[in-house]
């Protein structure tokens, strides 16, 4: 400490040493841009740019009226919304699930994710986190007192972890193993046969899969992202986290919840009764409106990504840009040219072009090399960008 910061509150080192949110650093990038008065098209938070669907507002603004929903909600989620999810997991994978036990609301997925280490690991274990993969996998762990121990994902794996090459040593330090299919950011997919490869090796080495299926709903064509919970065995070793934020477009909102193994949700549950308040019961009651209410209204929301998805590969791929079509989730994983890392390219996009993109390496060091654009400004926009590319080059 310096000698004028001699008086002031020292902040803890996991604060200090806590990288900065990658979505943070883009968003002060865009304010820079902007301040130099740079018309932006911005591509790089996967945050939907269509409102949310009326049936969810009105849902919401009905409950918003009850003072029955003015009080603290129940710790792990009303009654009704929990029983909506186990509803709504019957009717889209065939999953039976206790509401009571097996589900839990979440203030969105994220905030899920980030705790669950602080449940299940003891100062020096191990999580076993995506590279590259959303950063709170490894976030949670550091200040829970873990470390991450990296699974790399590559092109020429499908972006799967390959399992096999955990070291036992590794695998015997970790409690937990981070999985998200349909994957963020690299648009991957993953089968039944993989999570059933998880399953075993979870078996083995007695770890809990975390399993972040916020995109599962985010498909196109005649692909049907399953469930990890459909493989034998899985509620014995594993919770699937899920958002409403992508789905119905309501990252606003912060909801989603976890399912599966009844002792995780239970340690997690502990943990929160100790730290939050429940979620608001109105946004609940928007939620199981979400869930099992209109079911056209996400078959529309999907069939805009498509077009979107359609609209943006043909353009980058005529640009000379190198992209596999995604068959989920709204982002495209792009090869960055020869001669450019993902920052530098990622900088050129934006200096040049106006364009804000994700770089890969931003996901971790097996991200580089690539970008990330997200499919979440509408057609004409998604042109732009693509006419701005061919204008600048690279
Ligand atoms: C993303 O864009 O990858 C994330 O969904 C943003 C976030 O959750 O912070």
């Amino acid at each position: 400490m310096t000698k004028s910061n001699k008086t002031k509150p020292e902040i803890a080192r996991r604060i200090r040493e806590l990288p900065e949110y990658l979505f943070a650093g883009i968003d002060r990038k865009k304010a820079e841009a902007l301040a130099k008065g740079v018309v932006l098209i911005d591509l790089s938070i996967g945050d939907p740019d269509q409102p949310t669907p009326s049936n969810i507002i009105r849902a919401m603004k009905l409950a918003v009226e009850d003072p029955a929903n003015h009080g603290y909600p129940p710790y792990e989620g009303t009654n009704s919304f929990r029983e909506a999810v186990a509803t709504w997991y019957k009717t889209r994978f065939g999953i039976e699930l206790d509401p009571v036990k097996e589900v839990l609301v979440l203030t969105g997925s994220k905030e899920g994710i980030a705790h669950i280490p602080m449940s299940f690991l003891n100062p020096g274990d191990l999580s076993l986190v995506p590279d590259p993969g959303y950063p709170v996998y490894n976030v949670g762990t550091r200040l829970a007192g873990g470390g991450s121990y990296y699974l790399p994902l590559s092109r020429e794996n499908g972006f799967l972890p390959d399992l096999e090459k955990i070291p036992a040593r590794a695998a015997k330090r970790a409690k937990l193993l981070f999985l998200n299919y349909p994957n963020n950011p690299t648009a991957a997919v993953a089968g039944k046969e993989f999570f059933g490869e998880a399953v075993k090796f979870a078996e083995k080495y007695r770890i809990l899969i975390c399993h972040d299926a916020a995109y599962s709903e985010v498909y196109y064509d005649d692909y049907l992202p399953p469930s990890f919970l459909e493989v034998e065995g899985a509620k014995e070793v594993g919770v699937e986290f899920h958002s409403l934020s992508k789905t119905f477009n309501m990252t606003g909102w912060r909801i989603g919840f976890v399912v599966g193994n009844a002792e995780a949700i239970s340690a997690l549950g502990k943990l929160k009764t100790n730290i939050d308040s429940g979620l608001f019961s109105a946004v609940q009651v928007a939620g199981i409106e979400a869930l099992n209410g209109d079911r056209t209204v996400m078959e529309k929301i999907r069939a805009v990504y498509q077009e979107r998805r359609e609209v943006l590969v043909k353009g980058l791929k005529e640009a000379g840009l190198e992209i596999d079509p995604p068959k989920a989730t709204f982002y495209l994983w792009i090869k960055v040219p020869s001669g450019y890392t993902s920052v530098g390219f990622v900088e050129h996009l934006l200096e040049a072009g106006g364009i804000v993109c994700t770089p890969g390496s931003g996901f971790g060091l097996a991200g580089e090399g690539y970008i990330r654009m997200a499919l979440t400004k509408d057609k004409d926009r998604l042109n732009e960008a693509v006419a701005r590319i061919k204008k600048i080059g690279f």
